[in-house]
């Protein structure tokens, strides 16, 4: 099911195509004619579509009398470079690319409402208006982040998508360390992840439920892969991975990893009766912040008090001079 298109244009399939051949043929000059052949194009439509490659910071040698060869290993979120890595898991047949979009967990929304499978993935290397939690945005620079949406079509109550929101962090987590063991993440309740106290991925969960069944979930990741600086506003809060660990990440890698851990996730959440529990302990286990915690909460008119733990549904526990109140969606501030 194509996603709907008064959003940008998806980007043009053949774009990875030609990536494919050229990582296919690494170390030789592939001709324009040979290009245009395979993917069925003119050979200035190739010249054109190595343009826009360009563009999107694919580094190509040559032109349309030489012919064309990768000066190195592009890390695009194309569904080309993705898919081989997602082979027989639900994320691997529906993946939706753009090159600059609004918000992918809008048009993840909006294809959802107009009937896209479970399991549909949608990538963008660019949101002009990138949402977080509440009122907040995420600030979603060219190339240099993970910005994607998962559509999910859970068997599950509405009451189940706080904790398999919980379990899109755990799947962060675990991709992180599965390519770098030394970063250590730590998960903040809800839906961020921090390294040294500052955040670097956020998670934007939005459904749309019958009061006793959920029809449809988006689970929305942004991660910061690869800034070098962010806007002034922001330095004090937020980091990269690179800058946390001092080298370039790839971004293709990192995706695949997260998606797998994310399906990983998502079955035992399904499968398992007691999947709730495990997820409930380990994002205990892998947050400094939530028991013991001194913290003030933004709801109602306000309170403090000190973190103690999640309940089972997966709601924050809070310590207060009269009694333990139950943070149902606030922003959680440490004092
Ligand atoms: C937050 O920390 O407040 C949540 C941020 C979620 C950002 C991601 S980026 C991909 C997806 N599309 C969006 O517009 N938001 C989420």
């Amino acid at each position: 099911m194509p996603a709907p298109h008064k959003h940008a244009p998806q980007t043009d399939a053949r774009l990875g195509r030609i990536v494919r051949l050229l990582i296919a043929h690494a170390t030789v000059v592939v001709s324009g004619t040979k290009i245009a052949a395979e993917i069925g194009a003119s050979r200035s439509e190739v010249w054109r579509l190595v343009q826009q490659l360009r563009e999107l910071g694919v580094d190509i040698a040559g032109h349309p009398s030489t012919g064309y060869s990768l000066k190195s290993m592009p890390d695009l979120l194309l569904p080309d470079m993705l898919a081989p890595h997602l082979h027989g898991t639900i994320f691997g047949k529906h993946i939706h690319h753009y090159y600059k979009i609004g918000s992918t967990n809008t048009v993840a929304m909006e294809s959802a409402s107009a009937g896209a499978p479970g399991g549909s993935v949608f990538l963008a290397e660019q949101q002009t208006a990138g949402r977080g939690r509440g009122v907040h945005q995420w600030h979603s620079a060219r190339s240099s982040g993970i910005y994607c949406s998962a559509l999910l079509r859970p068997a599950l109550p509405p009451s189940d998508v706080l904790i398999l929101s919980l379990a899109a962090g755990l799947a962060v987590h675990s991709a992180v360390q599965e390519i770098d063991s030394r970063v250590l993440p730590d998960l903040k309740w809800p839906n961020d992840v921090l390294i040294g106290g500052k955040k670097f991925c956020g998670i934007l969960t939005e459904m749309n439920a019958e009061v006793t069944r959920v029809r449809y979930v988006v689970v929305g990741i942004g991660i910061n892969v690869n800034q070098s600086s962010f806007p002034a506003d922001l330095q004090t809060v937020a980091t990269s991975l690179r800058l946390a660990t001092g080298t370039e990440w790839s971004r293709v890698e990192l995706c695949a990893a997260l998606l797998k851990s994310l399906e990983r996730e998502y079955r035992n959440l399904l499968e398992n009766a007691d999947a709730a529990n495990s997820i409930l302990r380990r994002f205990q286990e892998r947050s400094s912040s939530v028991r013991g915690q001194q913290v003030e909460v933004e709801e109602n008119s306000g309170f403090e008090g000190v973190t103690d733990g999640l309940d089972s549904r997966g709601f924050l526990q809070v310590r207060t001079a009269e009694g333990v109140r139950t943070v149902l969606s606030g922003t959680v501030r440490p004092r």
